[in-house]
């Protein structure tokens, strides 16, 4: 659909939020509002998106939606209509084509509704096409003022009620408009009685010239939900919550608890993976098959394999193979690969290392900047002493070596293949193969007559 303009308002002030930071850019599903807005119309098929911001707002929101959109601003919050004016210069280039307008704080409203309304639009000869829902619970959003034969008449803020019975057919706040209509007519809009222009004044302009005005009712009507204040944040999040549990239990994934289960929405989980309470999945996590997740599991920013379980324990920007398992109590920091069949038990905080394939590391302890060959089994109690009160130091420990209990590899250091310590060693020297390292600090001596001696050198 190229000869459309999308265009998102964003240049509000949105004092209600009380927040430091722009009302649009909070979050729902994980993702600023805005962006589920702009993405919304790209999925609709507009490719030119333009996004009003204002000076306060205008970095921030550069910063978070790069060069995907084109910018316009809006010097003063003068309204929503003042908002739409200031794009007169980027929607009047071609004259045939039309203007979609939706809200930047309306972050619910699905790429297929604006489809919808896109076509009645083109469908028919209105100059102004707009989305309704029958709500009686949201009170702040405006209502649609329609004669006895059912036109749409104007739309009147709820502060301008003034007593009068208007129903309960509110405007989501999406507008489809002829664009030489629009340009015609968008410098007309006076101020209202609080000194804002209002866009929706434009509907009053389009019924008192008698022209075509189409509506969509839509009858979700949470979709078209505005987000004002930290209440209807509150409200959208767990509306989008529902949405994406929906979406993932349809695709074959066991939700046990979906009221308390928190999947942001551009996380992919695979078919008969199983999801329990309490848990949280996070932006840029990739989840596989069969794997059982939680109760009480966080994953942010991580990729999980199949067949993989994670119980009460954070992950954060990790990636785990296949059939690795992590918890009770455990927490992987970024950085952190665990191959596959990898078990990390209870108590134990890894970072920034690698696991190899079977490694063992069962029970209390601390990996950091280490690689763990495959096989290996760390014991109890295990701390890889990384830093020196300056710098970090990386840890080796190669495949098959088996760390006894409580045991300290001060890095820089290495734990040969098929090496082994005691209990209890401090190791602040390297291991050689298949040796074993005993004592504090650690001796190296022979680790077990079977071993084959032209390994152990
Ligand atoms: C607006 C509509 C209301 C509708 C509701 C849907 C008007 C006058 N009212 O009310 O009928 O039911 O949205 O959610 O249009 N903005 C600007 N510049 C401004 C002012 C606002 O870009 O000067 C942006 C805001 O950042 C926000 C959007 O426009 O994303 C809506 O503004 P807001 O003040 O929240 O309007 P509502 O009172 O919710
Ligand atoms: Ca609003």
């Amino acid at each position: 659909m190229s000869d459309w303009v999308g265009v998102v308002l964003a240049a509000g002030e949105g004092r209600r939020m009380n927040s430091k930071i722009p009302k649009v850019l909070h979050r729902v599903g994980g993702t600023p509002m805005l962006s589920h807005a702009v993405e919304g119309l790209q999925q609709s098929g507009v490719e030119r998106v333009l996004v009003v911001v204002s000076p306060h707002n205008s970095e921030a929101i550069r910063d978070t939606l790069g060069d995907s959109v084109e910018y316009v601003l809006q010097p003063e919050p003068l309204g929503t209509g003042r908002a739409v004016m200031q794009c007169a210069d980027a929607t009047t280039g071609a004259s045939d084509a039309n203007v979609l307008v939706t809200m930047g704080d309306a972050p619910l409203i699905r790429p297929d509704t604006f489809k919808m309304l896109m076509t009645r639009h083109l469908n028919s000869d209105a100059v102004l096409t707009l989305l309704s829902a029958l709500d009686s619970e949201q009170r702040d959003l405006g209502k649609i003022r329609r004669d006895s034969s059912d036109s749409v008449q104007a739309i009147i803020e709820a502060a301008d009620a003034e007593g009068e019975d208007l129903g309960d057919e509110v405007n989501a706040g999406v507008y489809c408009f002829n664009a030489s209509w629009l340009s015609k007519n968008v410098g007309s809009i006076p101020a209202s009685s609080n000194g804002e222009y209002y866009l929706t004044w434009l509907v009053e302009a389009a019924a008192s010239q008698g022209r075509t005005i189409e509506t969509i009712t839509t009858d979700n009507a949470e979709e078209i939900m505005g987000v004002n204040d930290r209440i209807s944040l509150a409200a959208a999040e767990a509306a989008m919550r529902h949405r994406t549990a929906e979406k993932w239990m349809k695709a074959g994934v066991t939700i046990t608890d979906p009221a308390s289960t928190y999947i942001d929405v551009d996380v992919v989980i695979g078919r008969d993976s199983v999801i329990h309470p309490n848990s949280h999945l996070q932006a840029g996590t990739k989840i596989g098959e069969d794997c059982v997740i939680g109760p009480g599991a966080l994953i942010r920013d991580s990729t999980i394999g199949d067949s993989c379980r994670v119980l009460l324990s954070v992950v954060e920007e990790s990636t785990l193979e296949d059939e690795v398992d992590v918890g009770p109590y455990s927490h992987l920091r970024p950085g952190c690969y665990a191959e596959s069949g990898a078990h990390v038990g209870n108590f134990v905080e890894v970072k920034a290392s690698r696991l190899g394939r079977g490694v063992k590391l069962g029970h209390f302890g601390y990996v950091g900047d280490a690689d763990v060959g495959a096989n290996a089994n760390l014991g109890a109690g295990l701390v890889t002493c990384n830093f020196d009160g300056a710098r970090k130091h990386r840890t080796t420990i190669g495949e098959d070596a088996f760390i006894g209990s409580d045991t300290m590899l001060v890095a820089p250091v290495t734990v040969g293949k098929g090496a082994a310590t005691g209990a209890g060693t401090v190791v602040n020297t390297d291991v050689p193969p298949y040796r074993l390292a005993v004592g504090v600090p650690a001796r190296i001596i022979e680790r077990s007559p079977d071993k084959p001696a032209s390994d152990a050198t």
